[in-house]
Order: structure tokens, then sequence, then C-alpha cells
């Protein structure tokens, strides 16, 4: 912690607080007036990626635990992924042998939903599609007794078009967890109109159980963190595909300014699947490169190729030829109107829209202060910790400068969705201007 300026420590620790505090809008309840529901038993729904580090998570934490998946089929591939897990994180020193023994042990994998009526909290983790949701919480409501609080760990989708479907959907609760779910602190915790402050407080201390910060945030597409996620993934791949970048000349420069990863191989290892999935069930535009990568079935690390490729065997990084020529075909067509000289205008260009977006947020009520959408970065994402997160690395650059280049950028790519200006930048921008005059 030394390195870490006063003034950030402060702000981080504050942002910390102030996320215990939780309150819902319309005085539906808060920290202080709401109970958990008692819980002693926890289902999650869908063994992979996420699932799989969800139940580890619960399980270590000292909770009756299931993961619940499809077939025997996919059991068994749910079981191999969790022995090579169990490996690495040995390796990383993260769980010793008695660690291991308790999760093999205890952590029960079944595809039988019967087991699931006496379970306290559900996470459901299936693939990101509404109708798939939905199917499976109707057939919950039928199983699971009464209390039990439905979770769902969707990455974008509306919790009230997903708790329709249920008698009471007070009880449906966005508990999102971040990639690797069994190792990242960080959850964004999303009500939707009905949510009770039941639910929320339930989603809360789940997440303290398991030592992991819990935010909470609005109901709108994508939440707040995967709404400033998709900016930077986004603008990621323009400077591939318009600019002519390598995957790996992107993420140097970004992990040169403190990332711990790249945005490129944070895409290949969080699945691009799990983008087509989200941008096809929210209607979201597609681009050219998108097409391609999807087409080819390059979704990163799970299918051992997709901005870099994976050696079979030892799952290593390596450039991949084919998708640098991707690269070079698409990008000598571009015309892209915003120009980028240097290694500096490469960061704005990641991290400018990420601070409009947050503003976005802000101004929507999605989240109330700029010091909670920092600590999801700090805590979730790997972001440099002497910047503070977006919101305040947007502050350290001079937030006039943040503004006023999103407008000048805005004013070049007016179709762009990525440079629509927030309100706040936009008057901080107009305020320049006529002091200038
Ligand atoms: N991958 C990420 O980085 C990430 C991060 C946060 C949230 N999420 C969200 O978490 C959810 C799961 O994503 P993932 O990346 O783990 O997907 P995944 O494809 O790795 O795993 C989904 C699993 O669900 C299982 N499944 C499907 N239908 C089922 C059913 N009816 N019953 C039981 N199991 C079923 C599948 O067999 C599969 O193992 C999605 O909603 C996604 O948006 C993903």
């Amino acid at each position: 912690m030394d390195k870490i300026p006063e003034g950030v420590r402060n702000y981080l620790m504050e942002a910390y607080e102030l996320a215990g505090k939780w309150s819902l809008p319309n005085q539906r309840g808060n920290y202080e007036n709401s109970q958990a529901v008692p819980m002693k038993t926890v289902a999650v729904i869908g063994g992979g990626t996420m699932g799989r580090g969800i139940a580890m998570a619960f399980c270590l934490a000292g909770f009756k635990t299931i993961l619940k998946e499809l077939n025997q089929e996919t059991i068994q591939i749910c079981k191999k992924e969790l022995e090579i897990t169990y490996a690495r994180e040995k390796v990383f020193k993260r769980l010793n042998d008695e660690k291991i023994e308790k999760l093999r042990t205890t952590l029960t994998i079944t595809d039988d939903f019967d087991t699931l009526s006496d379970c306290d909290l559900i996470v459901e983790a299936v693939f990101e599609e509404m109708k798939l949701k939905k199917t499976l919480f109707a057939k919950l409501d039928n199983i699971c007794k009464s209390t039990c609080i439905f979770g769902t760990n969707t990455s974008s989708l509306d919790l009230d078009d997903m708790s329709s479907v249920l008698r009471d959907p007070t009880k449906v609760v966005g508990i999102h967890f971040f990639n690797p779910a069994n190792i990242i602190r960080m959850v964004e915790v999303v009500y939707g109109s009905k949510t009770s402050s039941k639910a929320v407080a339930t989603a809360v201390e789940a997440c303290r159980a398991i030592k992991k910060l819990p935010v909470l945030v609005g109901n709108c597409p994508a939440f707040v963190f995967n709404r400033l996620l998709t900016m930077y993934t986004l603008q990621s791949q323009k400077l591939l595909f318009q600019y002519g970048y390598l995957p790996h000349q992107v993420d140097k420069i970004v992990t040169n300014f403190g990332f711990l990863m790249g945005p490129l191989t944070v895409s290949d290892m969080n699945g691009l699947d799990v983008v087509e999935k989200l941008k096809t069930e929210n209607g979201w535009p597609i681009t050219e490169f998108e097409r391609v990568m999807w087409a080819q079935k390059r979704y990163g690390r799970k299918t051992h190729k997709g901005f870099y490729k994976y050696d079979l065997k030892t799952h290593k990084k390596e450039n991949d030829m084919e998708m640098e020529q991707l690269i070079r075909d698409l990008s000598s067509k571009a015309q892209p109107n915003i120009q980028i000289l240097n290694d500096q205008d490469v960061i704005n260009f990641l991290l400018y829209p990420m601070v409009n977006e947050g503003f976005l947020c802000i101004e929507e009520g999605i989240i109330d202060r700029e010091n909670l959408i920092d600590i999801m970065f700090i805590l979730g994402f790997g972001w440099p910790v002497p910047t503070g997160g977006p919101m305040m690395f947007g502050r350290q650059q001079g937030i006039e400068k943040v503004a006023n280049t999103l407008v000048h950028w805005n004013s070049l790519e007016p179709e762009d969705r990525i440079f629509m200006v927030s309100d706040t930048l936009r008057s901080i921008n107009e305020k320049n201007l006529s002091a200038k005059l």
C-alpha cells in the first residue's frame, strides 16, 4: 500500500465504507432496516466458467453447496475443469491440499433438480439467454422453498423481465460476480423495480460471507461495471481493425500504463462467446470484426483461439498470424477520423469513454457516486491503484480535458454511441468555451 498516494487511499476507503451503507430508492429499505434470509445451503446453477468459481467460493466459506449442471456429460466436463482450477490455484498458493480435499468431498455436483428444494439462496450462472433463465426460474419456483432468494449472475439482462415468471418477483436479485469468481473480491448487487430489501440484504450478506465487497447498482442493460467495460473492450478492438495495432501491441501499452493484463488478453480470458450472447440478447450492434471472429469460433481461451492462440496442451498464449492477417486486411480499408499518434493517445482512446459512461450511469441514477465505480474497477479489474479507478483517472487527467476531447471525438464520429457525451461532461465543456469567450 506504500506507493498509493494518501488521497487515493482515503478516497477508496471512503468508497469501501459507502458500499456497506446501501439503500434502495423510494424508501424501499436499506442496510439498517433490512434482514437477510438465514443461509445454510446455497445452490449454483450452471457449472461453467462462472458457476464453478462461485460454487468454490461458497463451499470454501462453509456453506452446504450444490452445483447443478445439465446432464452427466456436462457434469464430467465441469469436474474436469474444476480439477484444472484446483491444480492451478495450488501452484499460485491460493489453495492447499486441505481446501482441495474439502472441495472434492463436500461440493455436490448434480443434474438432479430435486436436490435444490431446501436451498436458501440460488445463484444461476447458465448461458446469457433470457428465455433459458426464465424457464429455469419458473421451474425453480415450483421446487424451492418459498423463502429461497433467487440470485442471477447475468451480465446484462433485465431483472424485471427475468423475475416476471415468478409467483413472487421480489425475491430476484442480481449477484454479478467477476471472472475468476473464486478470486475477484468484487460483486455488483443489482436491484430491479420489484427486488425486495430482504433479497438485497441476503445478496449482500452472502457476498460478505465469501469475503467479497458488494456494491449496489440499478437495473439497466449491462449494469455499471459491464457498461464501462464494454466501452474499453470496443475501443480496444477499434485499435485493431481501424488503426492496425496488433493485440500484443495494445496489451503492452496497457500493461506499461499499470494494468495487470491488456484488454485483448482479458477478452480472451472472459470468453468472446459471452459477448456474442450478450450483444445478441440485447440487440446491440455487431462489428464486422466480431462477425468474423464469431464465425471462426474465436471465443478466446476456451476454444484455444481468440485475439491470441493458445497451445492445446500447455494453454500458453501465443501471437496468432491468422489473427494478425485479419487485422491487416480490415484496417487497410478503414478510415478512422480520430487521430492516434502515440501510446498516451491509445490510453486516452481506451479510458476516456469509460469516464463518460461512468457519468452517464450516475446521471441515470444507476449508481450513486464516482468512487463506487472506481472501487469496482480497483477490486474487480486490476485497475492500477495509484490512478484510483476510471473516474479518478478522469479527474487526475483534468476533467475539462476529458470533456473537451470527448466533445471533439463526438463531432468527428457523431454516429458512434461510445462518444455520446454525458450531460456532466458536456456542461463542463460548455463552461470552458464560455470562459474562453
Ligand atoms: N464469463 C464471464 O466473464 C462472466 C462474468 C460475469 C457474469 N457472467 C455471466 O454468467 C453466466 C454464465 O456465464 P459463463 O461464462 O459461466 O458461461 P459458460 O458457458 O462457461 O457456462 C454456462 C454453464 O451453464 C450450464 N447450463 C446451461 N443450461 C443449464 C441448465 N438449464 N441447468 C444447469 N446448467 C445449465 C452449461 O452446461 C454450462 O456449463 C452468464 O449469464 C454470463 O453472462 C459471465
